[in-house]
């Protein structure tokens, strides 16, 4: 007799030869292979990067002192030699910037003119970027904050906790190709023999800039938490991310959290670690919609962490309106209606949206890495404004949350 049911399901139909996880393995393979030769031909010498260094007029303008000066400390021979180009063009180093910060800051007056970290007492800053919308603009963010500060002179340690990897895909890993062996923050916050998370950090080609990479194996840690908890385990999920950062605290001024777009224990094990909270927002009608449930459960959620003798304390929340068109009537509507709501927890500037920076993006890299010779001038200039002014805006909330 023809079975037409299996566990009362009814039968797939005859004919469908093809497995799906054969075919998407299949796919999955060769697109991970291209991706590699994609790679290996933008940054063919190695597959380390090497960031581009920087004009003498860009140095200046990230140490916040005159050209002329940077000029008259090379002819006296004072700190690094940048690189002579033609008609005399100093080229300068990350390196070389930083190693300026830590020459002037020696000399200022005033401390923290130049190197603008933590000092004694001030607390770990640690930032989540979060909103479960994928593509609010929460990586875009996270690498350009992290970097930028890392350029400030800030020591910056970058986490990516989703385990789509955009953010260690920004910073040249291939998630599926460089990490075979795990090196994700998943080995330091597991149930079973984590390591020290210092063994996991990896430097980046900015100059004080570390990144924890991620990949799929993020996702264990949603199934073993359910696990534990099942098992009425006494172990607590929401302390490990917090846990895991204390052990290399004192390498650095600040983390910056890339969330994954869902709360699960991931992210909240984040918040719980977060001193401050960044929600990335597209100012349009369903991403505000989204947002109001994503807002909801994150409140009910954290409400339960809280009452488990979970740390909910932060220093600032504010949103972020991403992807921003000025000339665009109903998403203006949107970022009015968001800052008469939450008033002073929207940032006053807004990312632009902008070709340079989707750009960029296509080539793995940030507006912070690219060539701007690739891009008109004011192409360029606009969106590197609109992001220098939102990350001056948060150092600004970093400084205020050190007293300062
Ligand atoms: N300000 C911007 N201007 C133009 N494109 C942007 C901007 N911010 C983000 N994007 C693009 O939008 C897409 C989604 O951004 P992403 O940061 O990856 O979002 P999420 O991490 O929230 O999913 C990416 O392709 C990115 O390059
Ligand atoms: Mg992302």
């Amino acid at each position: 007799m023809a079975r037409d049911h299996v566990d009362g399901r009814p039968e797939k139909r005859q004919g469908r030869q093809q497995r799906i996880d054969q075919l998407v393995g299949a796919h999955a393979g060769r697109l991970s292979q291209r991706l590699q030769a994609h790679r290996a031909q933008l940054f063919p010498e190695s597959t380390r990067r090497e960031l581009r260094r920087f004009t003498s007029g860009e140095a200046a303008e990230l140490l916040g002192v005159k050209d002329a000066y940077l000029r008259k400390l090379h002819l006296d021979g004072r700190g690094p030699s940048p690189e002579i180009r033609a008609g005399g063009r100093r080229l300068y180093s990350h390196a070389d910037i930083q190693s300026l910060r830590e020459m002037l800051e020696a000399g200022a007056k005033t401390p923290g003119t130049y190197l603008p970290g933590r000092r004694a007492g001030d607390p770990l800053q640690v930032i989540c970027v979060i909103n479960f919308k994928g593509g609010s603009g929460k990586t875009t963010t996270a690498a350009h904050l992290a970097q930028k500060c890392a350029l400030d002179g800030y020591r910056v340690l970058a986490v990516d906790l989703d385990p789509q990897a955009s953010l260690s895909a920004l910073h040249g890993f291939q998630p599926e190709f460089d990490l075979l062996d795990g090196g994700t923050l998943h080995d330091a916050i597991r149930y079973e023999d984590p390591l020290p998370l210092s063994a996991i950090v990896r430097r980046t080609c900015f100059t004080g800039l570390d990144i924890v990479p991620g990949n799929l194996d993020l996702m264990e840690f949603e199934h073993e938490t359910a696990g534990a908890l099942g098992r009425r385990s006494s172990e607590l999920f929401f302390t490990r991310i917090g846990d895991a950062l204390s052990e290399i605290e004192a390498n650095y001024d600040l983390v910056v959290i890339d969330c994954p777009p869902q709360l699960g224990f991931l992210t909240m094990s984040a918040l719980s670690a977060a001193t401050a909270v960044l929600v990335t927002v597209h100012p349009q009608m369903l991403d505000v919609m989204s947002m109001c449930q994503f807002l909801l459960m994150t409140s009910n959620l954290l409400g339960v962490v809280a009452e488990a003798g979970g740390d909910m304390s932060y220093d600032w929340l504010r949103y972020l309106i991403t992807r921003y068109e000025p000339g665009d009537g109903p998403q203006n509507q949107m970022v009015g209606f968001m800052r008469s709501l939450f008033g002073e927890n929207v940032l006053n500037h807004a990312a632009l949206k902008s070709t340079a920076i989707s750009d960029a993006g296509m080539t793995k890299q940030t507006l912070y890495e690219v060539e701007r010779s690739q891009f008109t001038r004011a192409t360029y200039q606009r969106a590197l404004d609109s992001l220098n002014a939102v990350n001056g805006e948060i150092e600004g909330l970093i400084q205020a949350a050190w007293g300062r």
